[in-house]
């Protein structure tokens, strides 16, 4: 925070550490921007897949924050329509105003055939989202237990597509060797949490999974990284 700071960017549920602002954290980020008349830009993408029965709250809920929130969301996780590139934004009139006078200037129009797309899934049963979120909470469970048998030290994600991991049990001192090497070792990738960092003290060892893949895929994986102790 500066003299000049005019917004808040925020992410949850988060990629890549898989949190879940909670109410607290977020009435805490709320406060700062309503004493500061800040705006807040939320990044919400992952906002139906929330595990273990945690709830996604945007901080537009949050009283007072209303007026002063940007919500973005898309249907590219909820739909796993990655790439389609059809999204939304909620906020209040002169908001809106100023994304779109934005927008005209960058990518201009949206993807009219996969709008359509979208617009069919957004209309879906609320009973299909639950089961979307909970066919995900299984992924990461397979992913989780894959990785926990390596020796890897486990971070459980309490919503969205990634799963960070702790090499440094392994022996390993550098994630980004490491994800280098492990295509070639076992057949699986993985990314450094260094890239996600200005100053990476602390996330050497850090590691990125997804499981945004069909269960027979991660059982694949999670075969092949068993094999990972031994090609060490
Ligand atoms: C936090 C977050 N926001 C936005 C996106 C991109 O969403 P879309 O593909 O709808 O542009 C991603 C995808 O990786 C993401 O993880």
């Amino acid at each position: 925070m500066t003299e000049r700071t005019k917004v808040i960017l925020l992410n949850t549920p988060h990629n890549p550490t898989g949190h879940v602002f909670g109410r607290e954290e977020l009435q805490q980020i709320a406060d700062v921007a309503l004493r500061h008349d800040l705006v807040v830009i939320t990044d919400e993408v992952y906002e139906h897949l929330t595990f273990d029965g945690r709830e996604h709250t945007p901080i537009a809920m949050l009283p007072g924050m209303r007026e002063r929130s940007i919500l973005i969301s898309s249907g590219g996780k909820t739909f796993a329509t990655t790439g389609w590139k059809v999204g939304w934004v909620c906020a209040s009139p002169d908001l809106v105003t100023a994304v779109t006078t934005v927008k005209q200037f960058l990518t201009f129009v949206g993807p009219a055939p996969m709008q359509r797309g979208i617009a069919a899934g957004l209309r879906l049963p609320d009973t299909r989202i639950a089961e979307i979120r909970d066919s995900l909470q299984r992924q990461r469970d397979v992913l989780v237990e894959a990785l926990e048998v390596t020796g890897m030290r486990v971070h459980v994600p309490e919503g969205g597509y990634f799963i960070v991991a702790d090499v440094g049990p392994l022996g390993v001192t550098s994630a980004i060797d490491f994800c280098r090497k492990l295509p070639e070792r076992v057949g699986v990738a993985a990314v450094p949490m260094t890239v996600f960092y200005r100053d990476a003290t602390g996330v050497e060892t850090l590691v990125r999974f997804a499981f945004s893949k069909r269960v027979e895929v991660l059982e694949e994986a999670a075969s092949r990284l068993a094999a990972l102790g031994t090609s060490i």
